[in-house]
């Protein structure tokens, strides 16, 4: 878990050591919450990594919350994190029937369009400065919406 937490310690470090970063994310409640999902080579070389957690449904339809999504410095822009989430995704959908993919970007947003993201509109959005994305089949997203809209999804 070490490898994994690290991997994005250079955004969410906020400075602090490697020790207190480590600790920080050993305790932290909402990394317990979750799943974690790794993209691993043919040796286990970790190259991306990903939480998952299971929300309630929207619009009765099963719904996963993803996040953290991290690929070590030095490995990045090689396309990993993009094959991690759409790996992961399709795997949730064939194996655990979810409908429904959320994400807080805290990145430029068209990282998670190319993956079929869009962003919920905003009246929906419900934290700071992070936006709140979704991904379902094309014919679900005004059902979507009016479940959204009623229920905001709040930050996981
Ligand atoms: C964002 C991140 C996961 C992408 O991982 P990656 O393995 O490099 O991703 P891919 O190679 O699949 O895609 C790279 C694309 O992501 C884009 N990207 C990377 N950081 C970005 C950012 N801050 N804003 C928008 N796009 C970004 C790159 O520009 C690149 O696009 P390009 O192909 O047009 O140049 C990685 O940069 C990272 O770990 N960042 C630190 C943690 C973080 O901010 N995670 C996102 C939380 S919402």
């Amino acid at each position: 878990m070490e490898a994994v937490y690290l991997m994005g310690r250079d955004v969410w470090g906020d400075g602090c050591t490697k020790t207190e970063y480590l600790r920080q994310c050993r305790e932290s409640r909402k990394y317990r919450r979750g799943r974690w999902h790794v993209l691993a080579d043919s040796d286990g070389a970790l190259m991306c990594s990903v939480i998952a957690y299971l929300l309630p449904r929207l619009a009765g339809r099963v719904t996963l919350g993803l996040g953290s999504v991290a690929t070590p410095l030095a490995l990045r822009g090689r396309g990993y994190a993009s094959q991690a989430l759409k790996c992961l995704m399709s795997g949730y959908r064939q194996y655990c029937r979810v409908e429904v993919f959320l994400l807080f970007a805290d990145i430029e947003l068209r990282f998670y369009q190319r993956l079929g993201f869009m962003p919920l509109p905003e009246a929906v959005q419900s934290y700071g400065d992070a936006v709140g994305m979704a991904y379902c089949a094309p014919d679900l997203w005004e059902e979507i919406l009016r479940a959204a809209a009623e229920q905001p999804p709040g930050y996981f």
